[in-house]
């Protein structure tokens, strides 16, 4: 089998086959926000009952607003227990929580406004501060919710992530400091072409997680799906998201997917 490498810049790295990944195909936004919905919610019963909690790490953008929208209506709402859930965000703009742009806000208007959860349980990253006192303040938050006094990393039981059209997830973007951080559990990185500092998961965190699920939609991501799941050797950050055990599921609507031969 000739091996083809993807466009992305940088040195290429041998990447194992991956076995642990599943690509649900969805015929549109909606169907893709109730299959995630459902998921989270068999996720956080099988959480809950193993270990009395559910650990989440939430994507930002735009994509994840609907599933959001959705968990907080009576269908879901009811099915969860939202007291032995608890919520961490993948990223977070360097922005205060009120601000349009910041993740934290829009999660407070798509969810925790419209459902009864403990605000301790609930963990924002503090996107207002200085960028390294906030990724400093998360790290801590992190370790005293996972109890990790040494080098463990935290293991989430899910986290939600997008994809970018360069490739990027989380904050992890194409040529970010952040990509090679492997010591700190939140990073803070300067993004360039958005003139902005953000605050970001790394990936040994992600890629300790139980489960790690993107959600992806709009014909925009149709190039960069295709490369990432079709290109065994890819250097693109979305690409390096590879459970180290654990299990990794596509969520990708029919057009963001078209060029997908499946
Ligand atoms: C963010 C995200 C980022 C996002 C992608 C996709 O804070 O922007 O965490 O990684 O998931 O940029 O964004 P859309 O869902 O808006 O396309």
């Amino acid at each position: 089998m000739t091996k083809r490498r993807c466009a992305a810049p940088l040195t290429t790295r041998r990447i194992s086959p991956v076995t642990n990944r599943e690509i649900i195909i969805c015929r549109d936004g909606d169907e893709l926000s109730r299959k995630a919905a459902g998921q989270f919610v068999s996720l956080a019963r099988q959480a809950i009952a193993a270990h009395g909690r559910f650990s989440v790490a939430l994507s930002g953008g735009s994509t994840p607003k609907a599933l959001y929208s959705l968990l907080a209506t009576g269908e879901f709402n009811e099915q969860l227990a939202w007291r032995q859930i608890h919520l961490f965000w993948g990223d977070e703009r360097c922005v205060a929580p009120d601000h349009a742009e910041s993740n934290y806000r829009m999660v407070k208007e798509s969810l925790l406004s419209k459902i009864v959860m403990p605000s301790d349980n609930v963990y924002r990253m503090a996107g207002e501060k200085e960028p390294a006192v906030a990724a400093a303040e998360s790290e801590a938050q992190l370790r005293m919710h996972f109890h990790i006094e040494d080098d463990t990393v935290p293991r989430f039981d899910l986290v939600l992530l997008g994809l970018g059209e360069d490739g990027h997830t989380a904050s992890l973007f194409p040529g970010s400091s952040a990509l090679n951080e492997t010591r700190r559990l939140v990073a803070t990185t300067y993004v360039a072409k958005l003139n902005a500092h953000r605050l970001t998961l790394t990936f040994p965190v992600i890629n300790n997680a139980a489960q790690i699920a993107f959600l992806v939609a709009g014909e925009s991501k149709s190039a960069i799906v295709k490369e990432i799941l079709t290109t065994e050797e890819c250097n693109y950050p979305a690409a390096r998201i590879r459970p180290e055990n654990g299990q990794l599921t596509w969520f990708v609507t029919q057009d963001a997917a078209r060029d997908l031969a499946i």
